[in-house]
């Protein structure tokens, strides 16, 4: 492969890859009548609700002189710049100029607007390859949906790329290690073999001698527009009914050095005893969970950027290797449809 394809690859990878969803904010966080600002994939985004709740999001700048529209205030169903009052719609079109009459700006559309969706307490934002191409469905993991699951989200900042957080998750054998003293994280063997296999949309890597013990296989599902990975906790008789804790991890690149990480901690209980579970959820296990995902948080930000450079994997990594690789073929297919539209459009 030539070095400049190599590189083109890496920087697409490194930065996130394209022509998919990205978690992007709690829907908490985007209160009614209130613009809020985020940022994933190097872009900077406004969100607000429309006067029916719906989600709109647009680049977060305004087309008079470049002001951020999240400082701006929600009127209706658009958004208006504070600056001077610039209005525009969900579209990106610019519905008025109220400093000026008969403003010629009106009915342009200089920003551009995003697909956005919302699922399970989370906001998904569609990041396309090309402006206004149609997006790609978002198909959700299936505890979203079914009705005997409860989940509890939980949202954080990390300060490294997002491609660590994913290499973190592809690696069942840290839990025995960098979580051995936690509460749910503390049993299982220190010794293992890993293998992978195939699943319909991606891989599951699992260890070979333990199962049900420990944070023993994760589930990568990376076929499809809105990767995200499932991994099962066994849990004590203690942490009350439900079988083992259930997450779903999504992670979301916000520039290079920077993601956010989505996880869903889940169980399967309904009734009575999902009250009982949310409450000790929230009365006693999350910051138990907080302080294990502070153990991931802490090693992977203490990590050199270019880390990659140096490693040395050896068979543990099998699930590391495969996520990046992963990634690789996908930039690849990107870009060469990419330079395929360039062509086409040369032509
Ligand atoms: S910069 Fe937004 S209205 Fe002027
Ligand atoms: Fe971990």
């Amino acid at each position: 492969m030539a070095d400049d394809i190599r590189q083109r690859i890496d920087d697409l990878v490194e930065r996130g890859l394209l022509d998919q969803w990205y978690a992007v904010a709690k829907s908490v966080q985007v209160k009614p009548g209130r613009p809020h600002a985020v940022k994933a994939l190097g872009r900077n985004l406004v969100l607000w609700r429309d006067r029916g709740g719906a989600l709109k999001c647009l680049e977060d700048y305004c087309p008079h002189r470049g002001a951020p529209l999240s400082r701006g205030e929600v009127l209706g169903d658009d958004i208006a710049c504070r600056y001077h009052g610039v209005r525009l719609d969900g579209t990106g079109t610019i519905v008025r100029v109220p400093a000026m009459p008969d403003c010629a700006l009106e009915g342009r559309r200089p920003v551009e607007s995003f697909p956005v969706a919302e699922s399970s307490d989370a906001i998904f934002v569609y990041f396309a390859a090309s402006p206004h191409s149609r997006p790609q469905p978002l198909v959700l993991p299936a505890e979203f949906t079914e009705p005997q699951w409860t989940s509890i989200l939980c949202v954080s900042p990390w300060s490294c790329n997002y491609r660590y957080a994913l290499d973190n998750l592809a690696d069942p054998m840290h839990g025995s290690y960098l979580h051995a003293n936690s509460f749910t994280l503390a049993f299982g063997a220190k010794q293992d073999q890993m293998r992978i296999e195939r699943t319909a949309l991606g891989f599951v890597v699992t260890r070979v001698e333990q199962q049900g013990e420990n944070f023993d296989w994760t589930e990568m599902v990376t076929e499809t527009a809105a990767p995200y990975c499932r991994l099962d906790i066994p849990y004590p008789a203690a942490a009350g009914p439900g079988g083992p804790f259930r997450i779903i991890g999504f992670t979301t690149p916000v520039d290079e050095g920077n993601c956010l990480v989505f996880f869903w901690r889940m169980r399967q209980v309904t009734g009575l005893p999902r009250e009982v579970w949310r409450f000790l959820y929230r009365a006693t296990l999350e910051a138990r969970h907080w302080h294990v995902l502070e153990q991931d948080r802490e090693m992977l930000i203490n990590m050199p950027r270019d880390a990659r450079k140096r490693e040395m994997l050896y068979q543990h990594d099998l699930g590391v290797a495969r996520i990046r690789q992963s990634l690789v073929n996908k930039a690849k297919a990107q870009l060469a449809a990419q330079d395929a539209a360039a062509t086409r459009n040369a032509g």
